[in-house]
């Protein structure tokens, strides 16, 4: 018979697909569970997946490919969805994606299948990628296709008797890996509510009771990736675990967003990454004493880009290969180290050092032994100024003034 192969993460949705791919498209099923960092027990989901009728149950550890594929060219871009969303789940689903094609290839499969719903933006990401990568398969999305609320699932599962635990009810959908926690509905889905504490599981109440000293860091980057915390080595994964544990206990990574979907839905997701954020602001503070400003301020705009590439699931795109050759680019010298303070809810940048450095302390000093030229200042002041004071006179006196620049915006008339 021929097969497809799902991804499978142990969930309600996807253990009643694996039924109903069954019954609706006379397919052989087999499972891929990836580790991504997403803390499960993976034998016990291999084992279930093959208790509800998959004829194949493959476990993948993907999470370090995904920390040196997806994560560090991510925080080396500076890519952040918006501004807020440093794109935990966005970053996971095309390394999803390559996964299943890779293993559909190895099992003769002709098809591929998602547990995702048809209204954001991870099926996009999933199904972009996999037209790319492999247009021949099929994709089959079961929550896309079936008309079945959450009750009517769990009807269904009791039905086929099919092993599910619901017993914790979670009012929220979450999505969890290295780099990440996604957290949306329930109340979450008020713009205006606060979200309540029972949201978070990797940070800790910032504005808890319990007494926390401050605590300092230093992270060690080479070109643009950390290797090593305190002066100690670790690779991406032990790096990112360990920051996860050690800023989440000081509450710092809570992101609150209200995001524009690619789908044209704006959403409210609470995010939680400890890691991501301090990495960030600390890669962030090593650019600032290494790149020039003009590469710095370009490199903004195609953070931007970058970020947007990755949300809308472009991953497998020439853009996305012409501006990570871009970014790699940028990070030759972005080697150093960054000195943070951890403070509850706050992560700080309080020290920076590089060999390559661009910080001139002659230069910048107020003190004696300073060599600028303040000289120079005064011609360079008049040649910047020229263009401004040319057309001022010949266009915009005596409008130029305060209320010159208001006038668009009166709105007494
Ligand atoms: N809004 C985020 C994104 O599109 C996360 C989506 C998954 N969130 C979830 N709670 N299941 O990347």
């Amino acid at each position: 018979m021929s097969s497809v192969v799902l991804a499978y993460s142990g969930g309600l949705d996807t253990s009643v697909a694996i039924r109903w791919i069954k019954e609706q498209y006379n397919l052989d099923v087999i499972t891929l569970t990836i580790d991504i960092g997403n803390a499960r027990d993976l034998p016990a989901i291999a084992a279930r997946a093959q208790q509800i009728g998959a004829v194949k149950a493959m476990v993948v550890d993907a999470r370090a490919d995904f920390m040196r594929y997806f994560v560090w060219p991510a925080l080396q871009a500076g890519a952040i969805y918006e501004g807020s969303y440093p794109l935990a789940t966005a970053l996971a689903r095309p390394l999803i994606a390559r996964l299943l094609v890779e293993v559909a290839r190895a099992e003769g499969a002709i098809a591929v299948a998602h547990g995702c719903t048809g209204k954001g933006n991870d099926q996009v990401r999933f199904d972009v990628s996999i037209n790319t990568l492999a247009p021949d398969l099929k994709i089959i999305a079961p929550v896309r296709e079936w008309s079945m609320t959450r009750d009517s699932e769990i009807a269904y599962a009791n039905e086929h008797a099919i092993p599910i635990n619901v017993s914790i009810a979670n009012p929220y959908s979450v999505d969890q890996n290295l780099w990440g926690r996604s957290v949306e509905c329930g109340v979450l889905e008020d713009p205006w509510a606060e979200p309540p504490e029972d949201v978070f599981a990797w940070t800790a109440n910032p504005d808890g009771d319990e007494h926390i000293e401050p605590t300092y860091l230093e992270i060690m980057f080479q070109h643009g990736i950390p290797l090593a915390l305190n002066g100690e080595d670790m690779d991406g994964v032990l790096l990112v675990e360990t920051l996860n544990k050690l800023a989440g206990k000081y509450g710092i990574g809570r992101i609150d967003h209200i995001e524009n979907r690619l789908v044209g839905i704006k959403s409210r997701e609470v995010y939680e990454a400890p890691a991501g954020v301090v990495l960030h602001t600390a890669h962030q503070a090593l650019e600032s004493l290494t790149l020039g400003r003009d590469q710095a301020r370009f490199k903004e705009v195609v953070a931007a880009e970058y970020a947007r590439l990755i949300y809308n699931g472009q991953w497998y795109s020439a853009l996305h290969q012409d501006l990570a050759a871009y970014v790699q680019s940028t990070q030759r010298f972005v080697s150093g180290t960054v000195r943070v303070k951890l403070s509850r809810g706050h992560c700080a940048v309080v020290g920076r050092r590089s060999e390559h450095s661009l910080y001139n302390h002659s230069l910048a000093t107020y003190d004696s032994g300073d060599q600028f030229d303040h000289n120079a200042a005064l011609g360079f002041i008049k040649l910047w100024s020229l263009p401004l004071s040319t057309q001022a006179q010949a266009q915009l006196l005596p409008s130029v003034g305060i209320e010159g620049n208001l006038l668009s915006l009166d709105t007494s008339s």
